[in-house]
């Protein structure tokens, strides 16, 4: 399927913390599924090397790039500073993607596609048409446990705000502006949405097939967790004061 044309240019920004196995398929991928999409990895010196796999991907193409970082610091900090390099590159989309292969550079189209009508696309399981290959119970209950607990806290209509396979337009995440953004870990992912929408910019969701990894391991962790349980909280109190201000 094809990459539409007017969209205007595209970076897919892939953060990367010790994925040495996936690293190179997940690059390869990008590039034959959208031949004229360009890549950023954004690897926050991972022990295991993945920065120099990335260092010779990039090499070998003009339509790759590496950011290194000194420390892991987060994907939502991670995710900040790729926004940052493809702004000063002058992309007009910046596409949030996994690089351990759960998220499929094969749907990307879809993800792209939907982008001409809206001004953040989140690419989603937990509406109809999109599936979870390969989670436990446990981490299904999770995702879907987050979800509700954001839905209910924030009042978002979404139904996958923590996902992570996104588009978003240059002007979408000038308007909602990086600059306050201080989650570190995987709310950022929620903060995101949650400034689109009370920004009032159109946020649509598209089914996708998320498929677990088969190499290495998850970061999600209990510290993880426990920010976004948190945080979560913090901006439902925090938005429902606002509105009772504006009564
Ligand atoms: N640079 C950098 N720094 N990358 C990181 C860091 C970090 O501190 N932490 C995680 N990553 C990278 C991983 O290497 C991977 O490419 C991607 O971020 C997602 O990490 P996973 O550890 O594979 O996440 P997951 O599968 O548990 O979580 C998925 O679901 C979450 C909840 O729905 C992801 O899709 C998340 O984006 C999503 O929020
Ligand atoms: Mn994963």
């Amino acid at each position: 399927m094809e990459i539409p044309g007017d969209i205007g240019r595209v970076l897919v920004i892939i953060p990367t913390y010790n994925e040495r196995e996936n690293v190179e398929a997940i690059v390869g991928r990008v590039r034959a599924a959208a031949p004229s999409v360009d890549v950023l990895v954004v690897d926050d010196n991972s022990p295991d090397g993945t920065g120099d796999l990335a260092d010779a991907l990039a090499a070998a193409d003009d339509q790759v790039d590496v950011l290194h970082r000194t420390a892991k610091d987060g994907l939502g900090a991670a995710y900040i500073a790729g926004f940052r390099w493809a702004f000063d590159r002058g992309y007009d989309v910046m596409v949030e993607m996994d690089a351990d292969g759960s998220h499929q550079p094969e749907e990307l189209h879809r993800l792209l596609t939907a982008l001409r009508d809206a001004d953040l696309v989140i690419g989603a399981r937990w509406i109809p048409g999109g599936e979870v290959r390969n989670w436990p119970r446990s981490r299904e209950a999770l995702s879907r446990g987050a979800n509700t607990y954001a839905r209910v806290l924030l009042g978002i209509p979404l139904h996958d705000a923590t996902a992570g396979y996104r588009a978003y337009r240059a002007t979408t995440l000038e308007k909602i502006g990086l600059e306050e953004v201080d989650s570190r870990g995987y709310c950022f992912q929620i903060d995101l949405a949650l400034r689109a929408v009370r920004h009032g910019l159109r946020v649509v969701e598209v089914p996708i097939t998320f498929v677990e990894r088969v190499h290495g391991v998850s970061k999600m962790s209990r510290d993880v967790m426990a920010e976004a349980f948190l945080r979560v909280a913090q901006w439902g109190v925090a938005g429902r004061v606002d509105r009772l201000r504006k009564r």
